[in-house]
């Protein structure tokens, strides 16, 4: 088996990378670049991959970079060059829904794409012929990740995860994505992978720790809550694997 982690961002990595060499868990990436032994560094496509053995399981750690294409473009690699059976996305977001705080674990059901829009030729919002509006994690992931939760005493939510290329900060966006969408969280990746991984017939999981709720704070937030909410994330996403490899 070969699990591939994906986040965005550097900082929703670095926890990842830590903890596979066994790094302080708060190591930044120039530190941990500069102390690897077990993982392997590629660049492919202006990208970098970093494939390790974790406990004796092939895993293969990236950040996409921001934004849906990025995001396809990563997920497409790792199914395509390094042929990963599980991807697993880990990183922030940002809540729709009231009852999610800052440092909430979400995982998603379904995910869809906000701001696919064809609606001027009579089209439903995030729908385009022969796409679908949503789609759908793995539900055996999403099983395990229950399991995963109730095992470590953690509280992890399900909700719909809203995808577009915007950083949303503005209360009546905000609403108009919750009400159209039935959305509880927005982020900017996820429904990229989700349409990359199930066109590949690839199981996939994406799981989100709320930064910010989306509104005129958010770009504050974000900035302050981006490396805890992270890491809550990550960890939770290894523990993940370890409960897969067991
Ligand atoms: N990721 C985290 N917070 C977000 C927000 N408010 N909008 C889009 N993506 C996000």
């Amino acid at each position: 088996m070969k699990i591939a982690i994906l986040g965005a961002m550097i900082e929703e990595i670095e926890p990842v990378l830590a903890k596979i060499e066994q790094l302080p868990p708060h190591s930044e990436l120039d530190f941990i670049l500069e102390h690897m032994d077990h993982i392997q560094l590629h660049t492919i496509a202006n990208n970098r991959y970093f494939e390790a053995k974790y406990k004796g399981v092939d895993v293969v750690v990236a950040y996409s970079k921001i934004g849906k294409v990025y995001a396809a473009l990563s997920a497409s690699v790792l199914i395509q060059h390094f042929k990963v059976d599980r991807l697993l996305f880990s990183g922030v977001a940002g809540a729709l829904s009231e009852e999610l705080h800052i440092g909430d674990l979400v995982s998603a059901t379904k995910l869809c794409q906000h701001d696919l829009d064809i609606t001027a030729f009579g089209h439903p919002p995030g729908y385009v012929p022969e796409g679908k509006i949503y789609v759908q994690t793995d539900p055996a992931l999403r099983l395990l990740a229950k399991e995963v939760a109730k095992e470590q005493g953690v509280e992890l939510k399900e909700g719909i995860i809203a995808t577009g290329d915007q950083f949303i900060a503005d209360p009546k966006k905000k609403e108009w994505i919750r009400k159209t969408f039935g959305a509880d969280a927005i982020e900017m990746e996820g429904a990229a992978v989700g349409v990359v991984c199930d066109a590949f017939d690839v199981p996939f999981f994406v799981l989100r720790s709320i930064s910010d709720a989306a509104d005129m704070d958010a770009s504050f937030d974000f900035d302050e809550f981006l490396r805890h909410s992270s890491k809550r994330s990550a960890d939770f996403i290894m523990a993940m694997v370890d409960r897969i490899i067991r």
